[in-house]
């Protein structure tokens, strides 16, 4: 049974479309873990669009659940997540303008750049994933930068490309050919995680986009029906 880790930065980007402190990303982390998560993911951007530095530090400092950490393979995220020593550290691609991370990381590409950080990020004791497309080449390059974890890019298949369901289980039956561990993430809904929750190899799923818009629309119903009682029992 893979692990299921909750992405929480859409709770961040709802609080900060007001600027308070609600709804809060740490209250949310807990009913997650209490409803069968078994982590919490947040992705610490550059323009810090959604989960800000407190918020890390919060979690890091209440939760005791595994946290995973996703961040740009800048110096700025490597001094952070050595500071404070999540569970793991997913590295994913980051460009400004994008609306989410589309697409994986070119491990193979960036090889010079990204092995002084899996390293750092290793000898601080974090458990490194590098975010990357379900190709051959970008799963070797993984393995020889010394990252134990790969998370495989779903983005792709979850539009419902044709082959990348192909693609995810062979990249996934390779994860295993080179030691590495796998996880899988982007896009996925009830719809179609079935097919990846049942590939043998993936041991953890990041899901976060789906799950927040599911409790946004399976909650409205009470919390409308809550705030009516409320008005009525005003009036009484
Ligand atoms: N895994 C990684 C590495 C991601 O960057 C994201 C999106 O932040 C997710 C999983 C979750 O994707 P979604 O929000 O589409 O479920």
């Amino acid at each position: 049974m893979p692990r299921l880790g909750v992405n929480i930065d859409h709770v961040a980007t709802l609080r900060n479309a007001r600027g308070g402190s609600f709804p809060d990303p740490l209250a949310a982390a807990q009913t997650a873990l209490d409803a069968g998560a078994d982590g919490i993911t947040l992705h610490l951007r550059e323009d810090r669009r959604h989960i800000h530095d407190h918020d890390l530090a919060r979690f890091c400092a209440t939760l005791t659940a595994p946290i995973n950490l996703e961040m740009a393979a800048t110096a700025e995220m490597v001094a952070i997540a050595t500071r404070y020593k999540p569970h793991a550290a997913c590295i994913v691609p980051e460009h400004r303008r994008e609306v989410t991370t589309e697409g994986g990381l070119d491990a193979a590409g960036q090889f010079a750049t990204l092995r002084p950080i899996v390293a750092m990020l290793g000898g601080a004791g974090i458990r490194v994933s590098l975010f990357i497309d379900p190709d051959p080449a970008q799963l070797r390059a993984a393995s020889e930068l010394g990252a134990p974890v790969v998370e495989l890019h779903t983005g792709a298949y979850a539009l419902g490309r044709p082959d990348e369901l192909r693609r995810l289980t062979e990249a996934a039956s390779l994860t295993r050919e080179l030691g590495l561990e796998c996880h899988a993430g982007h896009g996925l809904t009830y719809g179609n995680v079935a097919a990846i929750a049942a590939l043998p190899e993936v041991a953890e799923l990041n899901i976060g986009h789906f799950l927040i818009g599911t409790a946004i629309s399976s909650g409205l119903a009470a919390a409308v029906r809550e705030m009516r009682a409320l008005m009525q029992a005003a009036r009484a």
